[in-house]
Formats: C-alpha cells, sequence, structure tokens
C-alpha cells in the first residue's frame, strides 16, 4: 500500500481495500494461534483520543503490541490540550518525539485530515465526528467476508441514528465498494440529506427494509451529537426500528447480526438478539484487532 495516511473509506481503492482485508485474515490466524511478530519493531504507535472509546483504542494498542512496536497513549482530559495546545501544535510534538504512526479520534470532521497534512508521522482516523470511521467498516467488511465470502449481491440493511455515524457512512461506502447492496432506514428525523449520493437505497420503514436482508447493523442512538428531541420515547423507538427476533423473521435465511458498539439493550437492539446465535458482535471485536493489525502494518511497510 502506497499511502502515508488512513483517513476514510472514501479514499480507498477496492484493490487497497482488499489488501488491507487478505492481510487482515492473514492476521486473524496469527491471533487465534497466539502469534506474535516483529514487523513493527523500532517503531512507536501513538493513541490520541479526544472522545471516549473502548473497543477502538484498545485494539490498536493491542495490534501495534502484537507487532512488536512500542506504544504511547494521549489522555486529552491530562494532557496540555487542556492548556490551549492545537491539534496542529500536539501533532508537531509527536513528530519531534519520533512517534511512527498517530491514531487520532476527534470530534470535529476532518481533523485527522488536518493532522495528516501537518506532521511526518502516518495518521489513522480512528473517528472524526460525523464523518468516517474506517477501521470499523473495514472490520464489518471482514466479518462478514469471513461468513459469507463474496459479499457481491449481499443485501445491508443498517438501521438507527444514520444522522449522527460516522459508521454508517464508512460502512455504505466499504460494503458498496465490496459489490454488496446497502440500504439505511431510519426515522425521517434521524436520516441526514444526500445519504443516497453515497451510493446506498434510504428506507423509514423497516420491516420493508429488513426483508431478505443478509446482514443487519443496528446503531446506536449516539445522544452526545444531539442537541433536541429526535423520537418520543425509547419504547417507541425499539418498536419501530429495534432489531428483535422477531423482526429477524423477515430476514434471508441465512443472516448475521453486526454492530460497532457500544450496545444499548432493548433500543436499537434487543438483548436476546445481541446475545443470539446470528449475533457477531464479539467476532467483530476479534476481527478488529486484525483488521488494526493489517492497517499498521500495511501503512508502515517501506515508510523509512
Ligand atoms: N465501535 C467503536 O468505535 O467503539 P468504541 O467507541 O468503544 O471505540
Amino acid at each position: 500500500m502506497k499511502r502515508k495516511d488512513i483517513l476514510g473509506i472514501k479514499d480507498l481503492s477496492r484493490s487497497e481495500i482488499n489488501e488491507l482485508l487478505s492481510t487482515a485474515n492473514v492476521m486473524r490466524d496469527m491471533i487465534d494461534r497466539s502469534e506474535k511478530s516483529n514487523a513493527l519493531r523500532g517503531k512507536n504507535v501513538t493513541t490520541l483520543f479526544y472522545e471516549n472509546s473502548t473497543r477502538t483504542r484498545n485494539s490498536f494498542e493491542l495490534a501495534a503490541k502484537n507487532l512488536g512496536a512500542s506504544t504511547t497513549s494521549i489522555s486529552v482530559a491530562v494532557s496540555s490540550v487542556q492548556k490551549g495546545e492545537t491539534l496542529v501544535d500536539t501533532g508537531k510534538t509527536l513528530d519531534a518525539l519520533k512517534t511512527d504512526v498517530i491514531i487520532i479520534r476527534h470530534q470535529v470532521a476532518g481533523s485527522c485530515d488536518l493532522l495528516a497534512s501537518n506532521v511526518r508521522a502516518s495518521v489513522i482516523n480512528a473517528g472524526d465526528g460525523m464523518n468516517e470511521h474506517p477501521s470499523q467498516a473495514l472490520l464489518d467488511g471482514l466479518t462478514a467476508a469471513r461468513y459469507f465470502g463474496s459479499l457481491a449481491g449481499k443485501k445491508v440493511v443498517i438501521v438507527g441514528d444514520i444522522k449522527h455515524s460516522r459508521v454508517a457512512r464508512s460502512d455504505v461506502r466499504l460494503f458498496g465498494k465490496l459489490g454488496a447492496e446497502v440500504t439505511v432506514c431510519a426515522p425521517y428525523s434521524l436520516l441526514p440529506d444526500g445519504m443516497d449520493s453515497l451510493g446506498c437505497e434510504v428506507d423509514c420503514d423497516f420491516d420493508r427494509a429488513i426483508a431478505g436482508a443478509n446482514i443487519v447493523i443496528p446503531l446506536r442512538v449516539q445522544k452526545e451529537r444531539m442537541d433536541g428531541a429526535y423520537f418520543s420515547t425509547r419504547e417507541e423507538y425499539h418498536e419501530y426500528y429495534g432489531v428483535t427476533q422477531k423482526r429477524l423473521e423477515l430476514c434471508a435465511d441465512d443472516f448475521i447480526v453486526m454492530h460497532p458498539g457500544p450496545i444499548n439493550r432493548e433500543s436499537e437492539i434487543s438483548g436476546e438478539v445481541a446475545d443470539g446465535k446470528n449475533s457477531m458482535i464479539l467476532e467483530q471485536v476479534q476481527n478488529g484487532v486484525a483488521v488494526r493489525m493489517a492497517m499498521l502494518q500495511l501503512l508502515t511497510d517501506g515508510r523509512d
């Protein structure tokens, strides 16, 4: 892979995505055999998270360690950001400390692009505002591809808070590039304008959207990005847009349920479905480490 940064699925070609997924498959086999590698020995990987995270941050750190890199983690809440340091100045400081890869999560869309164009280190976007979350989409693609093989013609339904979701935007792009047919579904209040321009169908009727689906991806209602009311009650939301065992009867014969996490039980997904036999939620977490190993290895290969 000949690129300095991974900032979004939008920028990745189909062949780059395939290279990332096939390398991630190799990494997943390594993890299953409890093997590690020294491919990133002597490199430093820094996580710089301006927003909370459990899965993404930990799995990037595990991925770096599995490849023999040293890791540094900057907690923004106790860093010099609190003294007014700008993102670019923080990035230049990390450059001076000789970090090789900066993994950034930020509440502002486009902040990773700003950082990437001002630092020597490679930058990986771990989620920027409502824009993109490329490592999540790649691990979703890996999980689905390991289950189904080819995703060509598979029907993907992404349901929930599409408006505030960077995962939705990255998943629509990724599954589209892998040949799947994607529908996004939400109440009107949670559907942003122009989603169809990303190459997906848009539907407000979940029972219609889920019919014949192979891959169902519920998304959490992102209260932290909301400034008003978008639906009346949690119970009503669950009734019309929740993924329940009853609703899954409308899917294709062979289907899986994925969720980027964190999940809110009895809101966008019932506890029964989250823990059920079609749920791939914990498999996604395991594939997350493999995908992030692939991203780190392919980005640093050949970089001085
Ligand atoms: N899916 C995801 O980004 O989870 P975290 O917020 O825990 O990293």
